[in-house]
């Protein structure tokens, strides 16, 4: 620790001027008690009062210049002056006890309207005495406690090894000292925690003052409806056309989102937003990616990616925010070679010149073979569109690597939260979605009759076949038969002419239409009272267009669930989740009676059913709020505005808000996120470092036997046999999905707006 006088730094002018100034004042001070008795009384107080009014004053002036940069504690923001501020903060200890002295003295000698007076000093006494200067205890270092206790280096792992980096390393870059480390052990711990957020910050955390932003340079947008601005952005570099679908699909659907945007801002507030900076980096485009999505889409390639990222494009641009489009490295590489941090050390994520990005998982691999070093400063800008989703055992490297499930997708090592899901699998990610496109409008739907048609979900022939190859789509022939005996079943499929030979595994009595439009797709819809799923594929638009069009979805239900264990599809993808039907969102978030979910084996249970549906002669349309166009606004907006993960890492959670969250105990060998389900909530992962303690455990009336620290995906939680409570040493593997059996997890759960699931009811 540093001895209080001992000056460390050369104090820049204005600090000295300030000094001056004090030490002027203290100087008139003393030559005023001397000069007390030689002047007249009259005189005297007349010349005192203005003498000493006019020296406070321009004393408080510089104080109040000054204090912009003179941050209290021991660290300062921009210079590190610490041992000059304890100086002075004796001096003006001793200063405002002789003023309030002179001050009554005055009183005594004129009987004046204190009024003047107290109006100069009191603020100067109130705010400064309350909660910086403290002479005594700053001398006696009680805010240099830079030390890390035991429990700290428990829950900041990092902190220590980062300690250490900087005691050798902090003189290997400039810009260290720019943030004000100066060498002492203080400042060390203060950068590493307010500046990167590895370190606890709790000793300084009172008296750290924030940096006022400067609100004149804030640019304010409302939301923008020209569609020739967004095709400005979108030009493929290297005239592949590789936007050509994209660009397609935005045309197509503009009026319906500026409608939308309309519609949205009757509801909430979408004016006066801040203007982001936006970058997003389609990777799948890029020819490095060998996928040739770009040569491909329209030639029938997965478009499933396209849609999601044409409807992201469409939303950020109609939000009002700047766009930069990217789908080549060397694009990437010419934007980040720009950024002025990219060239530095420094962890700052202060005046970064992109605030958000979205990329996927190639182009993440660009841009961390781009960005190199600046990769850490980034990728909490980073937002990953990753349709799958990736759970937290099979994001952290070293975990997934232990454990045997690192494949070439997982082992990214952000936060879970930053990877964005087309439908909302785990709560871990973020649920992105897209927008299921509405074809027909109220007047093309007028002349449609509903026939008695079972319409067959699937495109391609090989999804009839009863595949002896996997089990586990026996027995479709037979579903279909008992289909038959209520309705006329109609299929999709695409017929190809030149390989007629081919044996077919549709059964003969299905009327094939071939591969349709999307627009007469929804005409055969409007025909159908059902559409029936056979298992595959996975989690499609086409069951949520079924039910918009007024069509039942009869959802195939999976007695052993359908993962990565035993579905090849699933192989290699970052996530355990187990399907319980083909597409377990209409199950558990739409459900009866726009959706059955059914045992197709079961011929009595699929008959009941199709009765059941057949009686309700009512047919009803429905389309989740959050596939629509303003649902994704509203969805996306609301990230936009409160996700920040740049934020230093231990904060509590400040979104969603504590009004959402309660806290729930889970069943024995229950996941937080069935625990949550079963009371109507929504694990919410955010807020799990809130309740990583053994105080929230006794609040939850659990008295810890024994409190451990593990890294792994079931804490915190507690044995409840032994009473033996488990937090989690590992701020990434907090998990949504982990379970353990003889084990009780703690689980923060937020509720949800029906048909807006990502997003709590004060979450707007
Ligand atoms: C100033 O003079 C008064 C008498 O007029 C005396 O009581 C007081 O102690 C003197 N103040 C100082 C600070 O010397
Ligand atoms: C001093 O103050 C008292 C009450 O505030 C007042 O009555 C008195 O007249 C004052 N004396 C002078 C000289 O102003
Ligand atoms: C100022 O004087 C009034 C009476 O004139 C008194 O009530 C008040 O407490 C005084 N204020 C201060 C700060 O001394
Ligand atoms: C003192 O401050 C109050 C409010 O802060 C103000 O109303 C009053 O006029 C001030 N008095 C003088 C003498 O400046
Ligand atoms: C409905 O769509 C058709 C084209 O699909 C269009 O010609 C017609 O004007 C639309 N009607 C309404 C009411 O929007
Ligand atoms: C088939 O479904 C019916 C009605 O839901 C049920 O009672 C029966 O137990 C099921 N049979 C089998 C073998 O699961």
């Amino acid at each position: 620790m540093v001895s209080p006088w001992r000056w460390r730094i050369i104090p820049n002018s204005r600090q000295l001027l300030v000094l001056a100034c004090l030490l002027f004042l203290f100087w008139c001070m003393t030559l005023y008690r001397v000069s007390n008795f030689s002047l007249g009384k009259q005189k005297e107080s007349e010349v005192l009062k203005n003498e000493i009014i006019s020296l406070s004053e321009k004393y408080v002036r510089a104080l109040s210049r000054e204090n912009t940069d003179i941050v209290d504690g021991p660290y300062a923001g921009r210079f590190t002056a610490y041992d000059l501020k304890k100086t002075m903060a004796v001096l003006l200890e001793s200063m405002l006890e002789r003023l309030s002295r002179l001050e009554n003295q005055v009183h005594h000698v004129m009987n004046v309207s204190n009024s003047s007076l107290a109006n100069l000093t009191r603020p100067l006494l109130t705010e400064q005495s309350e909660d910086s200067i403290h002479a005594e205890d700053l001398i006696l270092g009680k805010t240099e406690a830079c030390m890390l206790t035991e429990q700290d280096k428990q829950v900041y792992t990092k902190c220590e090894g980062k300690l250490e980096w900087m005691r050798q390393m902090w003189q290997s870059d400039a810009c260290y000292a720019s943030y004000g480390v100066d060498g002492s052990e203080c400042s060390f711990l203060m950068y590493l925690s307010e500046v990167e957020g590895w370190c606890p910050k709790r000793t300084w955390k009172k008296n750290v003052k924030v940096p006022i932003e400067d609100k004149s340079k804030v640019q304010y947008i409302d939301t923008k409806d020209d569609i020739e601005g967004l095709m400005k952005i979108l030009v493929d570099p290297n005239e592949r056309q590789g936007y050509a679908w994209i660009r397609m699909r935005i045309r197509k659907m503009w009026p319906k989102w500026v409608l939308a945007a309309g519609n949205l801002k009757e509801k909430q507030k979408l004016e006066k937003r801040r203007r982001k900076k936006i970058l997003v980096h389609l990777g799948l485009l890029s020819k490095q990616s060998g996928w040739g999505f770009a040569e491909n889409q329209f030639k029938g390639g997965p478009l499933g990616e396209l849609v999601q990222w044409s409807d992201l494009i469409c939303t950020l641009y109609v939000l009002g925010h700047q766009l930069t489009i990217t789908s080549e490295t060397y694009q990437l590489e010419k934007i980040l070679s720009q950024l002025p941090a990219a060239n530095s050390p420094c962890q700052s994520r202060t005046d970064l010149p992109v605030h958000i990005i979205y990329t996927d998982i190639v182009g993440l691999r660009q841009f961390k073979r781009y960005v190199k070093g600046g990769y850490g400063k980034f990728s909490c800008l980073l937002r990953i569109v990753d349709s799958f989703g990736t759970e937290p055992a099979y994001n952290l490297r070293m975990y997934a690597k232990a454990h045997k499930i690192l494949t070439s997708w997982g082992g990214q090592d952000l936060l879970p939260q930053q990877f964005f899901t087309m439908f909302p699998h785990s709560p871990d990610n973020s649920f992105m979605g897209f927008v299921v496109e509405q074809h027909l409008n109220d007047s093309d739907v007028k002349g449609i009759k509903r026939e008695n048609w079972a319409l067959v979900y699937g495109k391609n022939d090989y999804m009839y076949e009863n595949a002896t190859r996997v089990s586990l789509y026996r027995g479709k022939d037979k579903y279909l038969n008992t289909i038959k005996k209520r309705l006329e079943v109609h299929g999709t499929v695409y017929v190809d002419e030149k390989a007629k030979t081919k044996r077919s595994y549709m059964p003969s009595f299905v009327t094939n239409h071939g591969l349709q439009k999307p627009e007469d797709f929804h005409i055969l819809l409007r025909k159908s009272k059902i559409f029936v799923g056979l298992g595959f594929p996975y989690e499609g638009p086409a069951p949520l267009e079924a039910i918009a069009n007024g069509a039942v979805y009869l959802n195939p239900k999976f007695s052993t669930p359908h993962s990565s264990k035993n579905i090849q599809f699933f192989k290699g993808k970052p996530t355990a989740r187990e399907l319980t039907s083909q597409h377990p969102y209409a199950e558990l978030f739409i459900g009866e009676p726009y959706v059955y979910t059914v045992n197709m084996h079961n011929d009595t249970q699929v008959l009941k059913v199709l009765d059941k549906i057949l009686q309700n002669k009512e047919f009803t349309s429905h389309m989740p709020y959050e596939f629509t166009e303003e649902g994704m606004l509203q969805r996306m907006n609301a990230y936009i505005e409160h996700q920040n993960w740049c934020q230093f890492q231990k904060q509590e959670a400040k979104w969603p808000p504590h009004s959402a969250i309660s806290f729930v105990m889970g069943a024995d060998g229950q996941s937080c996120k069935d625990a949550c389900w079963q009371q109507g909530l929504i694990c919410e992962p955010s807020h799990f470092l809130q309740i990583n303690s053994a105080r929230s455990m006794k609040q939850a009336k659990v008295d810890c036997s024994r409190e451990d620290y593990v890294a792994d995906i079931f804490y915190p939680g507690y044995d409840p046999h032994s009473n033996e409570c488990v937090f989690q040493k590992e701020e990434l593997l907090f998990s949504c999905v982990g379970q353990k059996t003889n084990f009780r997890r703690f689980c923060p759960c937020r509720n949800y707006i029906k048909g807006q699931t990502a997003l709590c009811q004060e979450c707007l």
